[in-house]
């Protein structure tokens, strides 16, 4: 009994200091200004359509939630993290979708058994720390026959690599915490909604990022608007050698990575993963 009681609280305590990372920084301008496309590729994959009950999970600013709307689909937009849901609201008046907005966590959600036609998440449950309970709970709200859609950063492109890179630096993730781009292994995640689903397509892609003078220019910029990156420097900020060394790796990732001649241009790999629900 004690031992359950102290798992929900260590939970509890997990899932606070989540949302203050998505928090950090300023992750609506990311989803505006680097990845706006995920969201739209993520709904035409799911053939979302007029009328469907959809679910965003892991919405923060409604990158998918929002185009799902305009479609004339019922939406949800959920997130563990609310703050970011002002963004949301205006990025959904801006473009005159109408939505509903609510704080839930991937993990737990807050809804009936088979209350949407469509369950989509935008390179957001793969930040949930525990994978299977979260894909269980995509499978649970999803109706027979209805669809799940995923875009989730791969291990081995530039997200994955950056996280890799930042994993050094990062305080030790607690015990049963599985790594995020692990999502965009298209394995891992069959493993994970099993024969609960058919009809599994998936497809690699790439968004292009620009804009950016040079490496140290968009890692400069990251630093201050990426809530992981922003919690990975804070937790080294009193060791000037280590925060020098981080700097360091993370130019010479987008060193790695520019295809770019006189600025730089980056390619960031993410699986778009599609299934049925049986
Ligand atoms: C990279 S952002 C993606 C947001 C949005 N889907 C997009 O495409 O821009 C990751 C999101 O996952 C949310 N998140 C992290 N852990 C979560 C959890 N356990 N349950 C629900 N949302 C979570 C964060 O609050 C954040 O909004």
């Amino acid at each position: 009994m004690t031992d359950t009681i102290d798992a929900v609280a260590a939970d509890r305590a997990l899932k606070a200091k989540h949302r203050a990372v998505w928090g950090l920084g300023d992750y609506p301008s990311v989803a505006r200004d680097l990845i706006p496309e995920l969201g739209r590729v993520l709904v035409a994959a799911t053939g979302v359509r007029r009328g469907e009950r959809v679910l965003d999970v892991a919405a923060g600013t409604g990158n998918a939630a929002v185009p799902a709307a305009l479609t004339g689909a019922e939406v949800v937009a959920s997130d563990l993290t609310p703050e970011l849901f002002p963004a949301g609201r205006a990025f959904a008046a801006r473009t005159g979708a109408e939505l509903t907005w609510e704080e839930a966590d991937a993990e737990a959600l807050p809804y009936a058994d088979a209350s949407f036609d469509v369950v989509l998440s935008c390179v957001g449950v793969m930040f949930a720390p525990h994978h299977q309970q979260a894909a269980d709970e995509l499978v649970r709200v999803c109706r027979p026959g209805g669809r799940i859609g995923l875009v989730s950063w791969t291990p081995e492109g530039f997200v994955g690599e950056m996280f890799r890179t930042m994993k050094p630096y990062a305080p030790p993730p607690p015990p049963g915490a599985q790594p995020p781009p692990l999502w965009g292994d298209e394995q891992h995640v069959r493993g994970l909604l099993g024969d609960r689903v058919t009809d599994v397509v998936a497809r690699r892609q790439s968004v292009t990022v620009s804009g950016y003078a040079s490496p140290e220019a968009w890692r400069d910029s990251w630093k201050q608007v990426y809530g992981p990156t922003i919690a990975t420097y804070r937790a080294i900020g009193d060791d000037p050698a280590r925060v020098a060394a981080l700097d360091h790796d993370l130019a010479a990732l987008a060193e790695r990575y520019d295809r770019g001649s006189g600025s730089t241009v980056l390619d960031w790999e993410y699986l778009v993963l599609t299934a049925r629900r049986t």
